[in-house]
């Protein structure tokens, strides 16, 4: 394994990061995608270590994740990847807690890796493991730890019941949150996902994998409206949403224009896509406010998290629909969207807080939504 590409996330603007002894120690693994990460977390919100191995390198050449590929670099970064969040933490497993791991949805072969290697962790030292669902590791982060309006990174402070706007390379969900395994599906995409539409879209016009931050990027200098794209189901009164009709959009509009691109071309066509992500979102969380399953439970905070959480316009949009309705806005900070294992030992510590331990083998599922915890 190249040790190059092994990051050390730093959490050092978080107000406080000491462990106390009372405090439960969770080594939490994510190994459902791309990345091999691992991490150290108390229960008193302290990140002690985190490791991410990114393999975005290994499949770019590919446009996209080669799960193959994921599974067999994940065999051979995982031993590194806790061994070292182990040691940046500056302890040793006999001082570990709990043991959490992702246990799915994901790419089966990676999510093996991590799933047997936490339980093999765990049965070799006697500790509980807890079997994480990677969109409740999503769905929790924001209580671990979150950006402030004036952009530092606190220990969070939000409470159930949330709402909660979950946007990932393979989920678009509108959920209410009411505690931990404890999921309300108010609204979801028909067909594919938000990150996926950026990743299409940034294949589409040849600017690499993955598509999300790239078109971001880009959107920055671009006029939002040079590109009539559609707002698809928005006017609809339920809360689903679907990608597919602003993906096809772009491959017409594509269709009439000859590579290789301008910059002002990518800007605005990047700028245009992603207003009509933006209004898409904003129009089916103003539903889902207004739907009485939301209204009855009155959640103070609007959240969002997942990949598509690290997007600026998105995360602006909905901090200001938060503020128009009179709730909190909150947002993991940016190295807690995208996946990782702290986000998989916080939700472990969240279950086992609640007595949620694996007592006999489970098998790691690839499809798991978050209705069937
Ligand atoms: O949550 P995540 O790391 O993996 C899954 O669980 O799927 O999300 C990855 C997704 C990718 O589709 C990526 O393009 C997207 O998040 N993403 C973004 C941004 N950064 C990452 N999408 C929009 N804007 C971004 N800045
Ligand atoms: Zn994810």
């Amino acid at each position: 394994m190249n040790n190059d590409k092994i990051l050390h996330i730093d959490m050092g603007a978080m107000d406080s990061n000491v462990h106390s002894d009372h405090a439960t120690l969770c080594l939490g693994i994510e190994s459902s995608c791309d990345e091999t990460s691992a991490a150290i977390v108390d229960s008193d919100r302290n990140i002690l270590s985190h490791i991410i191995y990114s393999q975005i390198p290994e499949h770019q050449k590919y446009g996209g994740v080669v799960p193959e590929l994921a599974a067999r670099a994940h065999i051979l970064a995982i031993e590194d990847v806790v061994s070292q969040a182990l040691k940046n933490a500056n302890k040793t497993i006999n001082d570990i807690d709990v043991v959490a791991a992702t246990a799915g949805p994901g790419l089966i072969g990676g999510v093996l890796v991590g799933w047997m290697a936490a339980t093999g962790i765990a049965q070799a030292t006697n500790k509980p493991l807890i079997a994480v669902n990677h969109l409740e590791g999503h769905a929790l982060v924001p209580r671990l730890c979150a950006t402030l309006a004036d952009g530092t990174i606190a220990k969070s402070g939000v409470e159930f019941p949330y709402l909660l706007m979950l946007a990932s390379g393979g989920h678009c969900q509108i959920l209410l949150v009411h505690g931990v395994g404890q999921y309300e599906m108010i609204g979801q995409t028909l067909d594919d996902s938000a990150g996926e539409a950026y990743d299409k879209v940034a294949k589409m016009l040849g600017l690499g994998y993955p598509g999300g931050p790239i078109v971001d990027k880009y959107a920055q200098n671009g006029n939002p409206r040079a590109f009539d794209f559609p707002r698809p189901l928005c006017d609809k009164p339920n809360c689903d949403f679907s990608f597919s009709g602003i993906k096809t959009a772009a491959r017409t509009f594509l269709g009439r224009v000859d590579a290789p691109y301008s910059d002002e071309f990518i800007n605005d066509f990047c700028a245009s896509f992603q207003a009509a992500v933006v209004d898409c979102i904003v129009n089916r969380l103003s539903n889902a406010l207004r739907d009485s399953r939301v209204r009855d439970v009155a959640p103070k905070t609007l959240v969002v998290a997942g990949g598509v959480a690290k997007n600026s316009a998105i995360r602006a949009a909905m901090e200001k629909m938060a503020q128009k309705n009179k709730m909190v806005f909150a947002a993991p900070p940016m190295n807690l969207c995208t996946d990782n294992g702290a986000m998989i030992a916080w939700a472990g510590l969240e279950n086992f807080a609640i007595g949620n331990i694996v007592d006999a083998p489970i098998a790691p599922r690839p499809r798991w939504p978050l209705t069937e915890l």
